[in-house]
């Protein structure tokens, strides 16, 4: 079998750190400009710096990159992580159109795997809904 028929895992795929750093930030200037998403910003800190690196760190490591954010948080899940937040289906709804909006913004090259990180990060957002 040629060496090239190796997959690529989807951290390579979507475009690395760099594509996963530029949708955290988009991410986040949606979150913090349209007011459609007023009601999930007000529940984020002031600041959202921290948020747009942890996030971005958090997706690298879960796309298959370095998982530097998975070793500085030994045995954390996402669920279990915001498990002290009261999401609604309306919050859970918008930061899922955000993210959507976000990956097609900045367009990673590869369409399908874009759709797939898409289509899955929606699911796990719906999924905290309570
Ligand atoms: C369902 C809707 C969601 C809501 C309402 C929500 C809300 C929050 C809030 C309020 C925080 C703390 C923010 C702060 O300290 O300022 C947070 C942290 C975080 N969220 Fe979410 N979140 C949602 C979905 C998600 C999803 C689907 C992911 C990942 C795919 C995610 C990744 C993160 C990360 C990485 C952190 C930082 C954790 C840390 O290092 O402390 N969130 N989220």
């Amino acid at each position: 079998m040629a060496t090239d028929a190796i997959a690529a895992s989807p951290f390579e795929r979507i475009g690395g750190r760099e594509t996963i750093e530029a949708v955290s930030n988009r991410f986040y200037d949606l979150m913090d400009s349209d007011p459609a998403y007023a009601e999930l910003r007000a529940m984020h800190a002031p600041d959202l710096t921290r948020m747009r690196v942890e996030l971005a760190r958090f997706l690298v490591g879960w796309c298959g990159g370095p998982r530097d954010w998975f070793e500085d948080n030994p045995g954390k899940c996402m669920m279990s992580l915001h498990k002290p937040f009261t999401i609604s289906h309306d919050v859970a709804g918008q930061w899922a159109e955000a993210m959507q909006r976000a990956i097609a913004d900045v367009g990673p090259v590869d369409a399908q795997m874009a759709g797939a990180l898409s289509s899955v990060l929606s699911d796990l957002s719906l999924g905290m809904a309570r």
